[in-house]
Formats: C-alpha cells, sequence, structure tokens
C-alpha cells in the first residue's frame, strides 16, 4: 500500500451521461482484441446507465466481448448469481453480455457464501488474472467504497462484513417485501488500492457530504473513501451537485 497521500484527478461533468463518455473511454482503452485485462465493476444506480450503453456496444460489436475479462466487488451473503437482489443478477440484468461471459469462465463473480477459503481463492484467482487494471467504484452517502462501512480498517483483502444502517434503508427498495441481508463480502480497500486504475463515479446532492468528506476530510477509516488519497491513479468523476461541498473547509 502507498502510504504517502495524492490527489484524485477530480473532474465535474455537465452531466452522468458525459462521465460515462468518459469511463467508456477508458474501458475501450483497456478492451484490445487479444488481450485480457481485468476489468473490475461496480453495482448500484451510479452505474445502471453505463452497464446499458455497455450492452449495447457488446452487442453492436463496437466493443470485443471475446476481449472482455470481468470481475466486481462485493455480493450480498447468500446470494448465488441467479438469486434477484444481489450483485451479480443486477449486473447481468444491466448488461447481459456478462452472463454470457461468466458461462465462458471470463466474469468471475464474488463468492457468496463468505467462507475463507472461497476468499482467498478468490483474491487468488483476480491476481493469477494480472489483478484488476480497472476498477470502477461508486460511493455510499456514509463515504462508503464497496460494502467497507465506516470503521474499516484500511488493511483488509476480501472479508465478510455486517452492513450499516444507511447502507441496509438504500438498499431496502430492491428487497421488498422482504427485509435487506444484513451481511455482504466485499472487496477490501486494500483490495482496491491494489488496482491499477480507479475510477469513482458520484452523481446527485445525496452523495455531495461524502464526496467532501472523501476529498477534503481525514484520510481514515471515518471515511472509507478517502483511501483513494492513497492510490496515485484515481480519477474521480462527479456532476455538479455532487461536487456541491467541496472546498467549503477552504471557502470558511
Ligand atoms: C452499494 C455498493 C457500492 C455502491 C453503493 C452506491 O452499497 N456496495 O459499491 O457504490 O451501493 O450505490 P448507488 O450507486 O446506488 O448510490
Amino acid at each position: 500500500m502507498v502510504a504517502r497521500e495524492s490527489t484524485p484527478d477530480v473532474r465535474i461533468t455537465a452531466s452522468p451521461a458525459q462521465a460515462q463518455d468518459l469511463v467508456l473511454d477508458e474501458i475501450r482503452a483497456l478492451l484490445l482484441p487479444g488481450q485480457r485485462s481485468l476489468l473490475g465493476l461496480a453495482t448500484g444506480a451510479t452505474f445502471a446507465g453505463l452497464f446499458s450503453r455497455l450492452q449495447t456496444e457488446f452487442a453492436a460489436g463496437r466493443l470485443p466481448l471475446a476481449a472482455l475479462l470481468a470481475t466486481h466487488l462485493d455480493e450480498y451473503l447468500g446470494f448465488p448469481p441467479e438469486r434477484k437482489g444481489g450483485m451479480v443478477h443486477e449486473l447481468e440484468a444491466g448488461c447481459p453480455a456478462l452472463a454470457e461471459r461468466r458461462r465462458a469462465g471470463m466474469f468471475l463473480p464474488v463468492p457468496h457464501d463468505g467462507t475463507e477459503a472461497a476468499l482467498r481463492a478468490h483474491e487468488q484467482r483476480l491476481q493469477r488474472a494480472g489483478g484488476v487494471q480497472l476498477q470502477l467504484l461508486g460511493i455510499g452517502r456514509n463515504g462508503h467504497l464497496a460494502f467497507n462501512e465506516p470503521g474499516t480498517p484500511f488493511e483488509l483483502g476480501f472479508h465478510v462484513t455486517t452492513l450499516a444502517a444507511t447502507t441496509r434503508e438504500d438498499a431496502r427498495p430492491r428487497f421488498l417485501p422482504d427485509e435487506p441481508p444484513l451481511q455482504a463480502c466485499t472487496a477490501g480497500l486494500a483490495t482496491i488500492l491494489q488496482a491499477r486504475r480507479v475510477i469513482l463515479c458520484a452523481f446527485g446532492k445525496a452523495k455531495a457530504p461524502a464526496v467532501a468528506a472523501m476529498l477534503d476530510g481525514e484520510v481514515g477509516a471515518a471515511c472509507p473513501a478517502s483511501v483513494l488519497r492513497r492510490h496515485g491513479n484515481a480519477l474521480v468523476l462527479l456532476d455538479r451537485e455532487a461536487a456541491s461541498e467541496l472546498g467549503r473547509a477552504a471557502r470558511a
């Protein structure tokens, strides 16, 4: 892990669609025919638009599906790929090409059973695939990355975690009439730091306090996303609303 602090490249885009254009360009540069660079996907409403555009690009042959080797960040405990509400289910519903890649062994799902053996085997699988070259990230309104909730040490790899109350509240609509899960398997912050490049996207007013804490607050476990200031190759794409609380401390 790089202990030195560095400033992520922060860009304020006119709209989420413009941010998606930039992310698509980076994915295009990664998916070169004949190469297998591991792409780390993220879930959540932030990326729904991107996945439908990715599906269109694959279906039209404008992106080479055969070059896609992918994984993702996290899965609810006890949610196999076919279970609605789960992260793999969400990813494959948004971009059905991913289901095809999973059947070909080219989409590597996060284990959903949470055993130590499965988590370590998953880490080894990612390493054998050359490590994540480009990791997409969203941010929770409490500053979480993947399911690393506030208080999570920066040093962890894949682990089982208990979801914060705000995370479960935000997830509630997707599980109704059932209760949202209590636990998940997640990439750790050390895992995320290992990716060669990371791109975090955040849109909308509700994300503004978490974005300000990530970029202007202290680097530490209180805001897991602040770990990106220890990554030397991070891009943060925001819309104006998500960026609206940046620089407040400096302006006060
Ligand atoms: C979940 C995921 C995170 C994601 C977050 C934000 O909690 N584990 O990886 O960043 O949701 O989701 P949304 O994009 O829906 O705001």
